[in-house]
């Protein structure tokens, strides 16, 4: 039976007809064909979409690999180059002329930049790339604000086959300087600051301090895109990036790469102190940023899209950098903060630029709704939002009022919200509604993208029944997978393909379907990773950050509480060296101490409360109770047995934040 078939309880949502009418996945009926024709031949139906959505130089022939299975490969025999598939192809089809790319800049200053420019600016960068002596394989680092300069680079180094790896703008020193070291990067390229806020914020000079921390001696050149002017170091190993590009032609032979070539590194949290480098692939990597930018969003030639996510993480890679280009569609694109010069500046815009689908995270919809709530100003129904059609959410759960204030304030109660479930790991959607098929429930991303076999599972890998939580497993490869983490391939099998699984790819999420309509809803991390405000943080990578503050730190545990705003809140409970501070003494201690941890990762990393206890809740076998520390986070009555605890009188200090 179709899971949809059962869809007619009152909180959902239908498609709207008209929209339905039009999509490029209509009604239930078009969801159910395409999910049945993977269902009869998961290979084939990725060899169907890989056809009609890249332009392959080598046709391929191989479709899945499992020979070296979990390391999968898919199109392995194909030969492709990302950015001709973005740029050249879309101006050969007669797109030269169209704009690929909004971009409003923090003080509202607009550029449009059609898909010929686009082409050439990336020709000079990767002519530049070359001149360095960048070759197919080598990875560059790319520290960049929200620019059309930053989706070039990315692009440029996929024209010459260089592996990128982005680097979050927010990212202290230290993890600038980890992911430098990790993958051996020969260039880095930067801004001299970049603009939020109304505020100029240091990059270069991050870039300076993170090679002075020492491990990059693979870096040959900083190149830096001029942003501000504003006054930044300067050492003969950097350059101006208009410089360097002035003289560079605006053409450049593409290199063609085979399907697996390594397209970029991306890093995230893990349940280990040490970020996993998420390695992609070209071919499949692609296929699938290309098919859900279009199915998901339901893109036509006219659409406008916005993704607000920040190039620094994969929704900006999947739907900013290559997604929106693959298909040749024009985007909007924002260099600045949703707040100011104030909390009505998505709204405004939306308005401006005649945005048709938007993209944004819950944190994102939850303080602008308390902003609102605040200042009637900055209420979406003061502005203009007559030209959207669909909305998206990303990131993290979105609390059903949360969305019902987002259809209704934002979309005015017209436009479906595509809550897409998905992961660095998997690089493109995985579940989630399609606005033209997907009767929606609110809190609920509703059933996987066809051709991917979602399911929920025990932890021996047996499948649970409907209405019962259990682990989210994909049990098929997807092609735009990760393919391993970057000079680790035990940890990646070890980390996604757990024994017991039976083969399955573990999300590291819990979740449950509905008993009727098999919809799925997220419960949350199932391992030791926080996500806040939509932003993936180990509890591990926190406290080690904590115990290098080797001057006052003892011991360090960090756990995650619910936090209104942000989904989960970061609380740290440490043992300092010293006596344990009260007061003032206590207070000064905590804000030093999350000065230090902003230092050592970057500010979205700092601990909301800092407790400051004796010693920590061990069992008698020196295991930390976080479980327990779980509680006394959220402020709940501890009603665990503490039997077990060696150390039961530290409990009433735990409870005292600062
Ligand atoms: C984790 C992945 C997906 C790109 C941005 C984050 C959580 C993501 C949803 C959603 C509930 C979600 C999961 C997932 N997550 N989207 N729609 N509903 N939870 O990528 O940093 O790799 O984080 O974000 O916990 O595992 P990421």
């Amino acid at each position: 039976m179709n899971p949809l078939d059962h869809l007619v309880e009152p909180q959902e949502y239908p498609p709207p007809p008209a929209l339905a009418a039009q999509a490029h996945v209509a009604g239930r009926a078009g969801y159910a064909s395409l999910a049945a024709e993977a269902e009869e031949d998961h290979e084939a139906y990725w060899a169907r979409l890989a056809r009609e959505f890249v332009h392959w130089k080598r046709p391929f022939r191989k479709l899945l690999g499992t020979q070296n299975a979990p390391h999968y490969t898919w199109f392995e025999d194909g030969t492709l180059n990302v950015s001709w598939n973005c740029l050249d192809r879309q101006v050969a089809e007669g797109r030269g002329e169209k704009v690929a790319i909004i971009f409003e800049a923090d003080d509202g200053h607009v550029t449009h930049t059609t898909y010929a420019q686009l082409l050439a600016m990336v020709c000079r960068l990767a002519n530049m790339l070359k001149a360095q002596g960048v070759k197919k394989g080598d990875r560059v680092a790319i520290y960049m604000p929200m620019s059309v300069e930053a989706v070039a680079c990315m692009q440029a180094c996929a024209r010459i086959g260089a592996i990128h790896t982005v680097v979050f703008g927010g990212f202290s020193a230290h993890s600038l300087r980890d992911r430098i070291a990790d993958t051996g990067a020969v260039l880095v390229l930067t801004a001299d600051e970049q603009m939020r806020g109304g505020k100029a914020l240091s990059l270069k000079g991050v870039v300076d301090e993170a090679l002075a921390l020492g491990g990059c001696d693979a870096v040959r050149a900083v190149i830096v895109y001029r942003r501000t002017g504003g006054q930044i170091p300067w050492t003969d190993r950097d350059h101006w990036m208009h410089e360097l590009t002035a003289a560079q032609p605006e053409r450049c032979e593409p290199v063609w790469v085979e399907a697996e070539h390594p397209l970029f590194l991306l890093y995230t949290s893990g349940s280990t102190g040490k970020p996993k480098g998420v390695q992609h692939s070209s071919g499949g990597y692609l296929v699938q940023a290309a098919v859900t930018m279009k199915w998901t969003f339901d893109m036509h030639p006219q659409d406008v899209f916005w993704c607000t996510a920040d190039i620094g993480w994969v929704t900006g890679h999947s739907y900013i950098a290559y997604g929106p280009l693959a298909i040749g569609a024009t985007q909007l694109m924002f260099e600045g903060v949703p707040t100011w010069p104030n909390a009505g500046r998505f709204w405004q815009m939306i308005g401006r630029h005649r945005v048709t689908v938007f993209y944004t995270a819950p944190t994102a919809i939850r303080s602008l709704i308390k902003a609102a709530e605040a200042n009637p100003q900055v209420h979406p129904q003061r502005y203009d939002l007559q030209s959207l059609r669909v909305l998206g959410s990303v990131g993290e759960p979105i609390n059903p009022a949360a969305w019902e204030w987002y259809h209704r304030h934002v979309g005015g109660g017209r436009c479906p919200i595509v809550d897409t479930w998905w992961q660095t790991e998997t690089g493109a959607h995985m579940i989630t509604p399609l606005p033209g098929a997907t009767s929606l429930v609110p809190g609920s991303c509703a059933l996987p993208f066809p051709g991917i076999a979602a399911a929920i599972v025990d932890e021996l890998g047996g499948d649970v029944p409907n209405g019962q939580s259990g682990l989210l497993v994909i049990k098929k490869p997807w092609p735009g997978m990760i393919r391993t983490i970057w000079g680790d391939d035990a940890r990646y099998r070890a980390s996604y393909f757990p024994a017991e699984l039976r083969g399955y790819y573990l999300a590291g999420d819990g979740a449950s379907r509905d008993r009727e309509t098999g919809y799925f809803t997220i419960g949350g991390r199932i391992d030791d990773v926080l996500n806040v405000s939509g932003h993936r943080m180990g509890t591990m990578e926190i406290e080690s950050a904590l115990v290098a503050c080797t001057e006052l730190v003892a011991e360090a545990a960090v756990v995650g509480r619910p936090d209104e705003t942000s989904g989960e809140a970061i609380c740290a409970f440490v043992v300092l060296k010293g006596a344990r501070p009260q007061g003032e003494a206590a207070a000064a201690l905590a804000a030093q101490l999350r000065t230090w941890v902003g230092k050592e990762i970057g500010p979205i990393a700092k601990p909301k409360d800092i407790r400051f206890a004796d010693n920590l809740p061990k069992t008698r076998s020196g295991k930390i109770m976080r479980r327990l520390l779980r509680s006394v986070a959220k402020g709940e009555a501890v009603t665990q047995d503490i039997s077990t605890l060696e150390n039961p009188a530290i409990l009433h200090q735990l409870f005292e934040t600062h």
